[in-house]
């Protein structure tokens, strides 16, 4: 059996470097296509087969680097792993030289790095569709996957309460847009001065305005957790910013998610996390490793949602090589 046809969302070629880089729409259907192809993997065995994906990494990954490369290998296509750990991407040669050369031999371009800029630069100079691995403003790849596991476990998205307690970093910000793209309530609650970018929480706002969705930013996480249908935390202190840690520790103190903070949230409240995680420190181990907690649904759905993603943006596309232009 084969694959429906060149999926007709018109992502082919596209980039994902910001969550809001694909429409509501676009969004909700590609979480449709994740779970048609969970449900039947075999039909799509060959889908991207003869296709290459390069993967750019200045930070180090577990779950997005073999989500990545399982992806391709499963639906018959391949990925190289480039690493720039250690270096920057564009250290060697402009950012723009890697991404054309790219451009010649592969058909996308997974980048994760330090600045969001450079995932823009590889973007503005590839022939190719880039996407967004983790920069330091979002991780769309990643709410993706958690917008997928809150459809499965609640059966719908829209009015559902997402309450994020921590830093309002990089998860934090794809939530916002993601969440207020699918008509998921979200709440953030940071320490003062860690609130997420305004400029993220206003553009999350007004795209609520039209789905439906209610922004809260909070410095009190027993409010943001009020009867939410999931509480979600990410580590305190991100990659590259390991010299804060010490400070951050204290400040963040507060905002653990604790049984006792868990219990504020719905009953059938489940708990998230993108991981890695920081066992005793944002969030207890109890609740980690208890029965609500979804943590390992969500890593697999990195799986699911980036197959969907790669099939939509590479199908049907021409090989790179000039000679078949
Ligand atoms: N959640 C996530 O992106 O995990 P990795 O850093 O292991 O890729
Ligand atoms: N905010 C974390 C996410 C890791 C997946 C970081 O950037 O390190």
């Amino acid at each position: 059996m084969k694959p429906k046809k060149s999926p007709s969302l018109g992502l082919a070629g596209r980039n994902l470097v910001l969550d809001t880089d694909l429409s509501p729409a676009e969004a909700s259907s590609l979480l449709a296509v994740a779970a048609r192809i969970r449900k039947q993997p075999a039909r799509y065995r060959s889908a991207l087969s003869g296709r290459f994906l390069a993967l750019l990494f200045e930070k180090p990954s577990l779950r997005t680097r073999v989500t990545f490369e399982v992806a391709m290998k499963s639906l018959g296509g391949d990925s190289l792993f480039l690493d720039f750990r250690g270096e920057s991407i564009g250290q060697r040669e402009p950012v723009a030289d890697v991404a054309r050369n790219l451009g010649r031999w592969v058909h996308a371009i997974a980048a994760r790095t330090f600045r969001h800029s450079t995932v823009e630069q590889l973007a503005a100079s590839a022939s190719i569709p880039v996407i967004n691995a983790l920069s330091d403003r979002v991780h769309p790849c990643q709410a993706l996957a958690d917008m997928l596991t809150l459809q499965d476990v609640f059966g719908r998205l829209k009015g559902l309460h997402l309450a994020y307690v921590g830093d309002g970093n990089n998860v934090a910000h794809s939530l916002l847009l993601a969440g207020s793209q699918l008509g998921v309530h979200v709440s953030v609650a940071t320490p003062p001065s860690y609130e997420p970018d305004p400029e993220i929480v206003s553009k999350a706002q007004a795209i609520g305005a039209r789905s439906g969705s209610k922004i809260r930013v909070l410095n009190d996480p027993k409010i943001a957790v009020a009867g939410a249908h999931a509480v979600y935390t990410d580590v305190w202190t991100s990659m590259g910013s390991e010299k804060e840690s010490e400070v951050r520790r204290r400040k963040f103190a507060a905002f653990r998610v604790t049984r006792k903070l868990f219990a504020e949230a719905r009953k059938d409240a489940i708990f998230l996390h993108c991981l890695p995680a920081h066992r005793g420190e944002e969030v207890e181990a109890e609740v980690l490793e208890s029965d609500r907690s979804r943590v390992l649904d969500q890593a697999e759905n990195r799986l699911h949602a980036q197959k969907a993603l790669l099939w939509l943006l590479l199908s049907g596309r021409t090989p790179a090589t000039r000679s078949a232009r």
